[in-house]
């Protein structure tokens, strides 16, 4: 048990961080009351709490005089389209934030994303709109912005179980990453409700070292699968052909415009790295971006490969 033990609101708590979180928060010893659409299930150990995000006014009746250490959020739109984005990842996290205000709970953690260093997509707009906000409110207040995800780099493991071709952008190494798992992302957003040095700062994140590829990630399947993964390259001019042929059509169907918006999605994660970005060189920099926690991605490939763990993927699925 830890020396605190807090009263934590967790929103998002159905996500995959948000679950994460709940087990890392439990596991410190605080008491976690996790808010979830009507009809939501609440991650087990939790108190369950009922609130439409999206409502202005709702999550404050929800709290009522109820009192709490602090909030963290792990909402996120489930689609990155423009209107969920600004619609989630902005407004319902302001409307979160004023209920925290109005209800004088005294910190605030939002899971936000290293991407928004570089924000050349609505979704990552809407998050900076709502990190700004967060700021200048008086609450003390972290912001985590992590790398990617395991969910993120799994999509192709099955494929390449199943003899199937490793895809690559370009020649694999365009971009890199230090993985996170969403266990020791859980650790570190908990972290940041007792630890100054992680409060009233940006904290971009990654999991344990070093950076890997595209390229470094087929090489690991090969050393786990026993067996040579053969690669496909596929060139970003095509993706931009892609894109621009649903951008017109997305004009006549909002169905290919929310596919132009996930297939521009794909072609940012296809370029750009998520490392620390200088913004002295534009470049993006291993070594600074700063590492956590101890569960790497092999040892996540291992147990896709072997059936102990499950895809998570979700709406996030790009391949
Ligand atoms: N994938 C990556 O590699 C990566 C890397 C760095 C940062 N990130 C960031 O991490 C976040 C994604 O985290 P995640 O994978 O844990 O997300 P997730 O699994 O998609 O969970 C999203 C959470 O938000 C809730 N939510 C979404 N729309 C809602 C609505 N209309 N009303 C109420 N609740 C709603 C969901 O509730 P329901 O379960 O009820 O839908 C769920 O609890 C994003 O902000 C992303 O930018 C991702």
């Amino acid at each position: 048990m830890p020396n605190l033990s807090l009263r934590v609101l967790l929103l998002g708590a159905s996500g995959t961080i948000g679950r994460a979180t709940a087990a890392a928060l439990i596991a410190a010893g605080h008491e976690v009351v996790a808010v979830v659409r009507p009809g939501g299930v609440a991650p087990a150990g939790c108190t369950r709490m009922e609130a439409d995000v999206t409502q202005a006014g709702a999550l404050a009746a929800a709290i009522g005089t109820a009192r709490f250490d602090a909030v963290i959020s792990c909402l996120a739109s489930r689609t990155g389209a423009p209107r969920d984005a600004w619609a989630i990842d902005r407004r319902a996290n302001s409307l979160a934030l004023e209920a925290a205000m109005a209800a004088d709970i005294p910190r605030f953690v939002l899971l936000s994303a290293i991407c928004v260093q570089r924000p050349l997509l609505e979704f990552q707009r809407a998050k900076l709109a709502f990190e700004a906000e967060l700021q200048a409110e008086r609450i003390t207040w972290s912001i985590v912005r992590p790398t990617a995800f395991f969910k993120s780099l799994s999509g192709q493991v099955a494929r390449v179980k199943a003899g199937r071709p490793f895809l690559v952008f370009g020649d694999g190494r365009l971009t890199a990453c230090k993985p996170i798992s969403d266990a020791d992302l859980g650790r570190f957003l908990v972290a940041c409700l007792t630890d100054p040095a992680l409060q009233n700062r940006i904290l971009p994140i990654g999991g344990p070292g070093p950076a890997i590829t595209p390229l470094d990630q087929a090489a690991m399947l090969e050393r786990l699968t026993g067996r040579p993964v053969r690669l496909k390259r596929v060139p970003v001019a095509l993706m931009d052909g892609i894109i621009a042929v649903l951008s017109a059509l997305g004009r006549l169907s909002p169905k290919l415009a929310d596919k132009a918006n996930l297939a521009r999605i794909g072609r940012y994660y296809a370029t750009q790295s998520m490392l620390v970005l200088n913004p002295a060189t534009g470049q993006y920099d291993a070594e600074a971006t700063p590492e956590y926690g101890s569960e790497t991605l092999a040892d996540h490939y291992a147990a896709l490969l072997d059936g102990t763990a499950a895809d998570d993927r979700g709406d996030h699925a790009l391949f």
